[in-house]
């Protein structure tokens, strides 16, 4: 089936490596699952980990969880040049003048069977299910990520993959999971070049 929006299109922060570097995570992952991404924006890391599941004919759910709120940044007029530049896809000028990030996720992913949950996470929300593979890319500070991240490793199934962005030092991401790693004595596995994919398997 040809999609409206392949990955390429649609506008966001997850770069060609990092779709290289979800091709050699997906190669790995059995036949069937279920995925959740947290922090999905307008659906460009989602399309992608579609795009790719379905290449390599798994038959894979996708959820998303999202506040879909406001985007610090996008809000401001104009858009700061350091935001811009960093957005990649197409469609710029809508994401410049959107007022509902949820209802472009649901444009850009409306021909895929995605299911979405608007909710703003903390460790009050209550999400019963064992997961294989949970892809974080909401907040990227440590204080947040030290909380989500052992949330997120308890609810994934033995032999589950725990993973997310922008692993490296501009962010918070590279020392909460390194403080996860500790804790859990897991291993990481690093997909990509700098500050990008990470990856822990549960035992
Ligand atoms: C860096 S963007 C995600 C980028 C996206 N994965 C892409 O491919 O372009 C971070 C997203 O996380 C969401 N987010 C941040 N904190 C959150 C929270 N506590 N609960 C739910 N969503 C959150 C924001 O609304 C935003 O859409």
């Amino acid at each position: 089936m040809i999609h409206k929006f392949p990955f390429i299109d649609i506008p966001g922060f997850f770069e060609d490596t990092d779709y290289s570097a979800l091709s050699d995570i997906v190669r790995t992952l059995p036949d069937t699952g279920h995925l959740l991404e947290v922090g999905s924006l307008f659906g460009r890391s989602t399309v992608a980990w579609d795009e790719l599941l379905t290449a390599a004919n798994k038959q894979w759910k996708i959820t998303c969880i999202d506040r879909w709120g406001k985007i610090p940044g996008f809000h401001t007029h104009p858009v700061p040049e350091r935001i811009l530049s960093t957005i990649r896809g197409n469609d710029i000028k809508e994401v410049l003048d959107h007022r509902d990030a949820h209802k472009l996720f649901r444009k850009y992913t409306a021909d895929r069977s995605i299911r979405s949950i608007r909710v703003e996470w903390d460790e009050n929300f209550v999400w019963n299910e064992q997961m294989d593979v949970i892809f974080e890319d909401s907040e990227h500070d440590k204080a947040y990520l030290d909380r989500a991240l052992p949330y997120w490793w308890n609810k994934l199934k033995p032999g589950g993959v725990l993973c997310g962005h922008d692993y490296c030092e501009d962010f918070g991401v590279k020392e909460a999971v390194t403080k996860l790693v500790e804790d859990t004595g897991s291993e990481l596995e690093l997909w990509a070049p700098y500050c990008s994919i990470w990856a822990i398997h549960k035992p």
